[in-house]
């Protein structure tokens, strides 16, 4: 291991552990207080790294942490984003551990522990191995490069005041290459960077039958139940080979020539390790297609969650007046957020039944992104992991979304390395996240390479 990271290791972790402990959730208002104090610590940890200066920078909404350690304008500049926000920690009782007290304790796939906290993968431990790239750099006189860092705090949320930041503040991320840790890797011994992102399209509706909820005897048989037509509309929209129905929605979807599927499914992938994790007897997708392919360069439409009538204790008679599900929607590219949630929308509206009302309401959405593999910044990256993996990293299709990464691309011209370090089996949203000590510290030494293969690379 890297002497430094090996010297400090222990205070590193605990140094996570600390901001790990403050419950920063953007989605829920109740936390505010939390956000801004997790935001206050970035910014105390940063200044101690050895930045010139870091800032809260105020939006509309949470606070976006700033901060740059310029050496030498004519030297390259990495601007290195990431959030701080977490998903909501529910549901909590399904946590071994409370999920804002981290602890550190081995599994199959982490035997050197794994950190246990919600934020630990997403993205705080991935965050803070940036801080301490930077205070290794710096301490050792290594830094080679400029980089600036923007951490913000509403990614969980659709990242709604981003974009004014982004593009009101040009010349402050004035920078060569976006470096981004928030994604994850194949496998501890099968190092990889992914070079896309899905999109997403994220839409609620609302399926209103009678005016009030009803007695499912008086009225049962008689009139229509909007919990039954909402579950037909949505069986509905998928056919049995996997296949999304809505009229246009694969038309602009990029097809990649054979060549290139060859490649991506030249990726190790384990097809009963993924069925025996997450304990399934067969896994399910489009006809024609592989898992990495399902979920990596194919759309998708699931239900992220259904209500509606009588869910409490007991059994309470009644046909309801109400049904409600929340949809999303994956794409890929050339797929666009207003584009899918429009088609959508019409199609939802179609196929109802005249005893329904239905209402659709979009939330957040975002772009798909590719990233580039001829690049400066993805070769030195690919060295990067080379060196501190000892293989040479496998590019991969993301299934996940980072919005920003398109917006980056469009407001600062700016084309983004994914240098993530999670596995996907680290429960990122779910009970029991955690990230991996070996992946934590790695990372850091990772990230340091590439610094410097980045700015030597760029030199010539
Ligand atoms: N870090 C994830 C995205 C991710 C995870 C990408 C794993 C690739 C691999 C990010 O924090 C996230 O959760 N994004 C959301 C989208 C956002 C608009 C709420 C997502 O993908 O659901
Ligand atoms: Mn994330
Ligand atoms: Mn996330």
């Amino acid at each position: 291991m890297n002497p430094y990271i090996n010297e400090h290791k222990d205070r590193f972790l605990a140094e996570l552990l600390d901001w790990l402990r403050i419950p920063s959730v953007s989605a829920d208002a109740a936390y505010k207080a939390d956000i801004r104090r997790a935001a206050e610590f970035a910014r105390t940890q940063l200044e101690a790294a050895g930045v010139d200066f870091a800032e809260l920078c105020e939006t509309a909404g949470n606070p976006i942490v700033y901060a740059e350690k310029i050496i030498d304008p004519a030297l390259p500049t990495v601007l290195v984003y990431g959030h701080y926000d977490v998903q909501p920690a529910d549901p909590v009782n399904l946590w071994s551990s409370p999920p804002f007290e981290p602890v550190i304790q081995t599994t199959e796939l982490h035997p050197d522990g794994a950190i246990f906290a919600r934020g630990a993968c997403d993205d705080k431990g991935q965050v803070y191995m940036h801080i301490k790239a930077l205070e290794m750099m710096q301490q050792t006189q290594a830094l080679p490069c400029n980089i600036k860092l923007m951490i913000e705090g509403e990614e969980e949320v659709g990242s709604k005041n981003l974009e004014t930041f982004v593009t009101a503040n040009k010349e402050k991320l004035r920078a060569d290459v976006i470096l981004i840790s928030d994604t994850s890797i194949i496998a501890n011994d099968v190092p990889s960077l992914e070079v896309g992102l899905r999109g997403l399209s994220y839409v609620e509706v609302e399926v209103t039958g009678p005016n009030r909820d009803l007695h499912s005897g008086v009225y049962g048989g008689g009139v229509d139940n909007p919990i039954n037509v909402l579950c037909q509309m949505i069986a509905s929209m998928k056919d049995a080979s996997g296949h999304i129905t809505i009229p246009g929605f694969y038309d602009k979807v990029a097809e990649l020539t054979t060549e290139q599927r060859t490649e991506l499914n030249q990726a190790p992938f384990d097809l009963e390790a993924y069925k025996k994790d997450l304990g399934i007897e067969d896994v399910f997708g489009e006809t024609g297609f592989t898992t990495i392919e399902r979920t990596g360069i194919r759309p998708t439409l699931d239900v992220n969650g259904i209500w509606g009538g009588y869910t409490g204790e007991g059994a309470k008679t009644v046909l309801p007046s109400k049904a409600f599900a929340k949809i999303s929607m994956r794409l890929v590219p050339n797929q666009t957020p207003d584009e899918i949630t429009e088609l959508f929308a019409n199609h939802f509206k179609s196929i109802a039944p005249k005893s329904v009302k239905v209402k659709v309401t979009p939330h957040h959405g975002g772009h798909p992104a590719v990233t580039p593999t001829d690049s400066v910044a993805f070769q030195a990256a690919s060295k990067a992991f080379e060196e501190a993996w000892g293989k040479k990293p496998v590019p991969t299709r993301g299934g996940g979304s980072i919005p920003i990464v398109a917006l980056f691309e469009k407001e600062l011209g700016l084309k983004t390395v994914l240098m993530g370090f999670g596995l996907d089996s680290d429960a990122i949203h779910s009970p029991n996240e955690h990230y991996g000590v070996f992946n934590y510290l790695k990372g850091i030494e990772t990230i340091g390479l590439f610094y410097k293969h980045f700015a030597e690379m760029s030199a010539k």
